[in-house]
């Protein structure tokens, strides 16, 4: 068996020009550019990477971003405060801080601090809370890209058994709570958990975020599986690589995410796309609002 490609920059790119479309109607229809303001604090390179791209991105489609950079040793109280500057922006519709942020930030305060119908990272306390119900107002890109990944190629996870390796807040635990809102059969992998192969080998959809190459190797995968590995390593090579044996688990799954190329430009896509949403929610009357007015 030779795997598919999920060919997530294809699929990126389709979805991109959609939404080019739709900020182009935007625009013409009330004026508003979307707009998405970016935090990066420090020097991090593989931040300033992600940030850069995020920026060409933006530019793309027809939406303005901003970059407010700090260096790694700013007071705390002043990206609270740039935050909720940007809160109070009318022109701001989306608002995202690139992580890790040095230690000694309060991640969850800064994050908190992000007006939630700005959070187009989907990273707010509610937002993730809201996962559990169903009721985001923004979802988390990486995760909803893998689930865009997954429709694109008609794979329903209905009643499948997906294993998830990695626990992270920023793909593994909302991935879970995404595929079980689907009605999938979840089980989550980590650090701590004993003999990783035996879950591995159950999975019908193994989506893999550890941040180790190499780590999921073709004998841990059962035979027609589809595996999206959503790990970047870089190695002392230089050469990009996944979290899987891509050359080895092709040969064996049915579908696979190469890296890159896979789930990476999902994960963008997806942040122009709550951008652009929370721009065309700026100007049309929300479901609540509209509620209000009627019952008046
Ligand atoms: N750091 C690693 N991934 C992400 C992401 O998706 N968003 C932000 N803001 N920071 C990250």
């Amino acid at each position: 068996m030779t795997a598919k490609l999920l060919d997530g920059k294809a699929i990126a790119r389709d979805i991109r020009d959609k939404i080019k479309v739709r900020v182009a109607a935007l625009r013409a229809r009330t004026g508003v550019q979307p707009s998405l303001a970016m935090i990066l604090v420090g020097q991090n390179p593989a931040s300033r990477l992600y940030v850069r791209n995020k920026v060409k991105a933006c530019a793309e489609v027809g939406i303005r971003s901003t970059l407010h950079e700090f260096p790694a040793d700013i007071d705390a109280a002043a990206v609270i405060a740039r935050i909720e500057a940007l809160n109070c922006d009318p022109e701001v519709h989306g608002i995202l801080v690139q992580l890790p942020l040095p230690a000694h930030h309060d991640i969850h305060a800064v994050l908190r601090t992000i007006a939630v119908e700005k959070d187009v990272d989907g990273f707010h306390l509610y937002n993730v809370g809201g996962l559990v119900l169903g009721e985001t107002v923004f979802p988390p890109c990486t995760p909803y890209g893998v689930m865009k990944l997954l429709d694109s190629a008609g794979i329903d996870v209905a009643g499948k058994n997906v294993t998830i390796v990695g626990a992270s807040n920023i793909v593994g635990k909302p991935m879970a709570l995404m595929l079980l809102r689907h009605e999938a059969t979840v089980a989550i992998c980590h650090v701590r958990t004993r003999d990783l192969a035996q879950y591995t080998i159950l999975a019908d959809i193994l989506i893999v975020a550890a941040g180790v190459p190499n780590l999921i190797i073709p004998q841990m995968v059962k035979t027609g599986a589809v595996v999206i590995d959503v790990g970047i390593n870089r190695l002392p090579d230089g050469r990009l690589v996944g979290d899987i044996d891509f050359e080895g688990i092709r040969k064996k799954a049915a579908y696979v995410t190469p890296v890159p190329g896979g789930v990476g430009p999902m994960t963008v896509t997806m942040l122009l796309e709550n951008t652009l949403v929370a721009a065309e929610r700026s100007v049309a009357p929300s479901r609540t609002e509209t509620l209000t007015a009627a019952a008046k």
